[in-house]
């Protein structure tokens, strides 16, 4: 409210002024600096007293230079410490700028108000943006939020503005979890941008379950694998699966580099359980010496 007034007077000022052609204005953002100066000043200037008019109207001394004095005089704490001017050019400097130093720039050269004005407007930068999530009752849409109160501009991946509420978008499950959302803020003297939600964070439960899935798939393949290479290449182990499931040597049969021929002949004699453990076990020195 209170900036939104500030707005409308030097709005107002500024309108005032714009008619009779005398008044420039600018927009600065808290914390930053400005610089006004007149078009011309001649070379017989003798004295310069910038002045700010507040928005309660109330006038005070910026600055003040005269050439009789050695140093420029700064009578007001608003601008202590923060101000500067050139005596050639007759430009103030304000640096650090506050809410405070919002108003209307005067110049009077040797005593004399000159015509031309300046407005300055200080408004605070936009606060970096933050997404917050809202669920609905269907578990494939959600709501992203993004408080305050001003122009929210909403992007998607695309970078294509997405319209919606003012300060709400509706978000459907694309089922493609790199899609992200984003939303911006900005006014005159400043543009903010939050951090890309992302729609796998979105829709947690559908991209969390794909993962698990993939996961235990991924690991159940890795066991698969060093099972069939210990089978393969490891004796004990070998032996030990076959004494235990004796359908492994049929199963791995073709693929057996350590017990070749004999798996064969296992597999062509179709004898039963006893026979083949007992050759196996009796024959495997024999076969190594091959
Ligand atoms: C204007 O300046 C006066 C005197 O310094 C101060 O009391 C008042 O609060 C100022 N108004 C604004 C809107 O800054
Ligand atoms: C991004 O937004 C535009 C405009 O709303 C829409 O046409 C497009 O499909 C969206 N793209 C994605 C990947 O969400
Ligand atoms: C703020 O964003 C809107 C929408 O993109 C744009 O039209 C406007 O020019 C921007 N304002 C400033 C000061 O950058």
């Amino acid at each position: 409210m209170k900036m939104l007034d500030l707005r409308y007077s030097t709005a107002f000022i500024c309108a005032v002024f714009f008619i009779i052609g005398a008044v420039s204005g600018e927009d600065k953002a808290v914390g930053s600096s400005v610089s006004f100066r007149p078009d011309k000043i001649d070379s017989s200037v003798s004295s310069i007293i910038w002045k700010h008019r507040n928005r309660t109207g109330v006038v005070v001394k910026a600055i003040e230079w005269d050439k009789d004095e050695p140093e420029v005089n700064i009578p007001h704490p608003r601008f202590k410490g923060i101000t500067s001017i050139d005596d050639k050019t007759g430009q103030i400097t304000i640096t650090k700028l506050t809410v405070e130093h919002s108003g209307l720039y005067t110049i009077d050269i040797n005593s004399k108000e000159q015509e031309q004005k300046f407005t300055l407007t200080v408004i605070e930068r936009v606060p970096k943006p933050k997404i917050t999530k809202e669920e609905t009752n269907n578990a494939d849409v959600v709501y992203l939020k993004c408080d305050y109160i001003g122009t929210i501009i909403w992007k998607n991946s695309t970078g294509q503005t997405v319209e919606d509420k003012k300060n709400e978008i509706t978000v459907k499950n694309s089922k493609n979890p790199e899609n992200f959302y984003t939303c911006t803020l900005n006014n005159t003297v400043s543009e903010e941008t939050s951090d890309r939600v992302y729609e796998r964070e979105l829709f947690v439960t559908g991209s969390n379950a794909g993962l698990i899935v993939g996961i235990l798939f991924a690991l159940l393949l890795v066991a698969l694998i060093i099972f069939i290479v210990l089978y393969l290449f490891v004796t004990p182990v070998h032996e030990w699966v076959n004494s235990t499931c004796p359908c492994m040597a049929n199963l791995f049969g073709p693929l057996d580099c350590l017990k070749k021929t004999e798996v064969a002949g296992k597999n062509s004699s179709g004898s039963g359980v006893d026979a083949p453990l007992n050759q196996t076990s009796s024959t495997s020195p024999s076969d190594q010496n091959q």
